[in-house]
């Protein structure tokens, strides 16, 4: 019993440890790629409406880079997902997304959109 616990505290230990590293060195904008982060955060979140064609009266896809990279662009994609208000908030009718995932977005597109 006594060792379990010990192993238990290890654990926690290090999971805090790794934590408050990952925390101080955080994800670089170098790291974030279209492939890697921002087109698992649009398909989980946005291509049940916004898929080819797009359903929901939504008004594009949001499939490939190019076309997320437009929507950035040319259709205020950050200005609707850091939205506080439901009626202009994407993903429509949803909650917020994580402030996380809005900051990798904004800061994607900040490090001018690599793919
Ligand atoms: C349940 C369906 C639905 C989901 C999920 C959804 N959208 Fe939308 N989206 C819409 C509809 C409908 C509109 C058009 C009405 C409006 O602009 O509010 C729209 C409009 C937009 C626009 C504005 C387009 C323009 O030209 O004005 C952007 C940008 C957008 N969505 C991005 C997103 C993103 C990013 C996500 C995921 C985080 C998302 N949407 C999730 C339905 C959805």
């Amino acid at each position: 019993m006594r060792n379990i616990f010990l192993g238990l505290s290890a654990m926690l230990l290090w999971s805090c440890t790794n934590d408050s590293e990952s925390d101080l060195i955080g994800d670089t904008p170098e790291d974030i790629t279209y492939n890697e982060t921002i087109k698992p955060i649009i398909t989980e979140n946005c291509i049940e409406c916004h898929s080819q064609p797009p359903q929901n009266a939504a008004p594009m896809p949001l499939l490939t880079y190019d076309q997320v990279k437009d929507a950035v662009l040319h259709r205020g994609l950050i200005d609707r997902i850091s939205s506080f208000d439901p009626a202009f908030l994407m993903p429509y009718g949803r909650s917020r997304l994580p402030q996380s995932q809005i900051n990798l977005i904004t800061e994607w597109r900040n490090a001018n959109f690599p793919e």
